[in-house]
């Protein structure tokens, strides 16, 4: 109907136990790059494990409105650069995700002149892209930016340059690696970030001829080549996605078996778990058994920080497990200045949270209560389901949206191990 919005929410009925085993989907911030980065191999590359996301769906349509074909089969998309006919990202198709800033790299390394606004994205303060701008400028790339408009020219030809970044941002470590695979020279990158899906997109420029030392590590060389073939690639396991599960597991008492993790990406977040009270057991041949107690232990302290630290990103769904443990918790948000929309919302389903600048101190209570709330970004969207498989009666959560950006059908996910959940 024309004027009509359709909103949809999740439903959940909380205190169901859950059971099974689940196979985590693939990792959103290593397809999202990995999908940029085929730019430069000019044919057809094929990447398994790619996650059915609107994240993903933005990404692939900024790949076809320049020019090149994508097709899915199952969880495997088959992406064509052969042919790319446009050197613009309308505002339209940045606006939808901050990481659409990661086609800066592949897009410069194509084209001699580049137009593209300046992404949008979750709202987690202000996130700025100085970085990626400022590395691009060192590598010989004139930048204009006038009216929320980057205008991006080469005069001569990109060149390797050493850059030392000032904070170890994944973005701006991704976007320098991919601008440099084909660059002249060698580009030296200090004080890089060291995320798993920093080594995946390592892996896959690799495939592609590139010639890339260190990924995974704070110095990462990168030794430009004359030109990338198309590769085939499989995205790793998604560990932010395995924490989320992990805290739905926990808050409902519940034991699960994963069959896809890497536990070495999960190092800093497995001993939160534990220090809650939950059994972490390693299966030999790969997959993982979770199991959870009666009641969670608070897990004292939980400060964010760059892999290998814990993860940003895994704060909000932990935060919900903090909520029902025993005791007081104390988070430390380092990485985003406002990561904290999930709580008010926590607050409502009666869990006692107090933010004071970068620190959110929880007293964890006996048991959550159903209320109607709304989500305001992806990782609070899952914190909010999170909470609500634990708390007494049905929940409604707005801002499905925000969820759909980073988790593969997540209500089927849930429903499989036995929750109550359903989207309306
Ligand atoms: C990526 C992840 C995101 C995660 C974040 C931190 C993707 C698609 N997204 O985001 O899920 O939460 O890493 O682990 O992979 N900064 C600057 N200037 C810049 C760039 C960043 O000051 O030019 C600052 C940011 O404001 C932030 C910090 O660096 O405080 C880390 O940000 P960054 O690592 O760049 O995050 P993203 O790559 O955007």
């Amino acid at each position: 109907m024309k004027g009509c919005l359709v909103v949809s929410m999740y439903v959940v009925e909380g205190g169901r136990t859950l059971s099974g085993e689940v196979r985590v989907q693939g990792s959103k911030n290593s397809t999202l790059p990995i999908l940029a980065a085929s730019l430069l191999c000019c044919g057809e590359s094929v990447l398994f494990n790619c996650p059915r996301l609107s994240d993903v769906d933005a990404t692939l349509s900024i790949l076809r409105y320049i020019g090149c074909s994508a097709r899915r089969e199952g969880d495997t998309l088959i992406v064509d650069t052969a042919s790319v006919t446009r050197n613009v990202i309308p505002s339209g198709l940045m606006h939808r995700m901050r990481s659409s800033i990661i086609f800066l790299g592949a897009m410069i390394a194509r084209f001699d002149r580049v137009k593209m606004s300046f992404p949008g994205g979750c709202e987690l303060g202000p996130r700025p892209i100085d970085l990626h701008l400022n590395a691009l400028r060192e590598m010989g790339v004139a930048i204009s930016e006038e009216h929320g408009e980057l205008d991006c020219c080469i005069s001569d030809r990109l060149h390797g340059a050493k850059i030392a970044l000032t904070v170890p941002s994944v973005g701006a470590t991704e976007n320098i690696m991919i601008a440099a695979a084909t660059a002249d020279g060698t580009t030296v990158i200090s004080n890089a970030a060291r995320e798993p899906e920093i080594t995946d997109l390592a892996d896959y420029l690799t495939a592609c001829g590139a010639k890339i030392s260190g990924a995974g590590e704070s110095t990462v060389i990168i030794d430009g080549v004359k030109r990338l073939h198309p590769a085939t690639h499989a995205i790793i396991p998604d560990r932010i996605v395995a924490a989320t599960l992990m805290s739905a597991a926990a808050v409902t008492g519940s034991d699960i078996r994963f069959t896809s993790i890497i536990p070495s990406h999960l190092e800093s977040v497995l001993p939160v778990f534990r220090d809650c009270g939950c059994e972490i057991e390693m299966i030999s041949g790969g997959g993982m058994v979770f199991r959870s107690p009666y009641r969670l232990q608070s897990p004292r302290l939980i400060r964010t920080m760059p892999y290998p630290g814990f993860p940003t990103d895994a704060q909000a769904p932990l935060m919900s497990a903090a909520a029902v443990a025993d005791g007081l918790t104390v988070f430390v948000e380092n990485m985003f200045e406002s990561r904290y929309s999930h709580v008010s919302e926590l607050c409502r389903l009666g869990a006692d949270i107090r933010v004071e600048g970068r620190v959110a101190v929880v007293d964890g209570v006996r048991r959550l209560l159903s209320a109607h709330v709304r989500a305001r970004d992806l990782r609070g969207a899952a914190a909010l389901v999170v909470a609500a498989l634990s708390a007494r009666g049905k929940s409604e959560i707005e801002g499905v949206e925000y969820l759909e950006r980073g988790y593969e059908d997540f209500e089927l996910v849930l429903s499989a191990l036995g929750a109550e959940m359903k989207k309306v």
